[in-house]
């Protein structure tokens, strides 16, 4: 077992959750980790206060473990935000607010509901933001990631973050897909480590099999930062980048975004058709650089239970073994 404070303050057995994916949200990949020990997460940003009730009481139905809806700030679904919380999931997860958003209202309310808030940041300013506004847990979000994410590697951001909120605890996010990366990530000094694509190719994640096998055929090298997917789809992210599988859609349009702007409702209707085939070339597919990692289709269970025992065995074994009586 790996203890942290993050596994204290949520009561859960292993450090290792599940980011809120607002796209991409399952209540049955989110059950699955939570019963696995992790903790699960749905999103709220893009359903409203009807589907918002269904999809938390689907997964209560499921599961009596704590859960995580996610709500991403600068969209601003106050309906959804409402029916999330009379359903008070153990976590309120927060990411992305827009310029000069207040955090404390959206904080307070949560914190009033009975959930623990956590929050996202892709920079040192935007943790202490979320520290200041009273976060519970901060999520160091290295640009390695997939989705939306900003400039600086976990590797450099997540020390920078873990010292400049102490004592406020820490999860690092963005590339870690194994037990290594779990371990790493507590050596940096987070209390745990928020997954995303990992999660993504597993028996329970609702993504069309097509682009499941493109994970697993990715080898890291092939994403990019992009803002495509993102201006097709008609939604401004307030200073974010999606890294997305570089594909014929994304070269299509990468550096003719003003073109996609005037073709905007027909791109769109393309791609979401292109979704809903499982079309890899036409589709937009968000994952990290850790789709390198990535080889197998686990059940999100076995996953957990496979990187936990790895980091245990890393952090038992193999590093003690390094260190020598001077
Ligand atoms: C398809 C996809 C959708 C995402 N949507 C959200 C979201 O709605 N809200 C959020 O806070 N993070 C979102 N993220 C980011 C994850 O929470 C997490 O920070 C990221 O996946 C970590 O990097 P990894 O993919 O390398 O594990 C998304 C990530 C992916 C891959």
């Amino acid at each position: 077992m790996i203890q942290t404070r993050i596994t204290q303050l949520l009561g859960i057995e292993h450090p290792v959750l599940l980011g809120g994916m607002a796209s991409v949200t399952a209540p049955e990949l989110a059950v699955a980790v939570s019963e696995a020990g992790g903790m699960g997460a749905v999103g709220g940003s893009y359903i409203d206060a009807a589907r918002m009730r269904d999809v938390a009481a689907g997964i209560r139905d499921m599961t009596e473990r704590p859960f995580a809806i996610n709500f991403l700030l600068f969209v601003d679904n106050r309906d959804a935000f409402a029916a999330a919380l009379e359903e008070a999931p153990a976590v309120m997860a927060f990411a992305w607010p827009a310029d000069g958003q207040d955090l404390a209202p959206w904080f307070d309310q949560a914190h009033e509901a009975g959930s623990k808030v956590m929050f996202m940041a892709d920079s040192v300013a935007g943790a202490v933001r979320g520290a200041d506004a009273g976060a519970d847990i901060i999520v160091a979000q290295g640009t390695e990631g997939g989705g939306h994410v900003a400039w600086m590697a976990a590797s450099v951001l997540v020390p920078m973050i873990v010292d400049a909120v102490a004592p406020v605890p820490v999860l690092a996010a963005g590339g870690i897909a194994d037990g290594r990366g779990l371990a790493s990530a507590l050596a940096l000094g987070a209390d745990g480590a928020l997954l995303g694509t990992r999660f993504l190719a597993t028996v329970e994640s609702p993504l069309h099999p097509n682009f499941k096998q493109a994970i697993l055929d990715s080898d890291g090298h092939d994403t990019v930062l992009t803002e495509v997917p993102d201006v097709a789809g008609g939604r401004v992210w307030p200073g974010a980048m999606a890294r997305a599988l570089r594909n014929r859609f994304i070269d299509r349009w990468a550096g003719r975004e003003w073109a996609l702007r005037q073709n905007q409702a027909s791109a769109a209707a393309a791609l979401k058709a292109a979704q809903q085939a499982g079309d890899v070339d036409e589709g937009s597919l968000l994952l990290g650089q850790d789709a390198g990692l990535i080889n197998d289709l686990p059940a999100a269970g076995d996953l957990i239970a496979r990187m936990v025992a790895e980091a245990e065995e890393i952090m038992t074994a193999r590093l003690p073994g390094l260190v020598r009586e001077r």
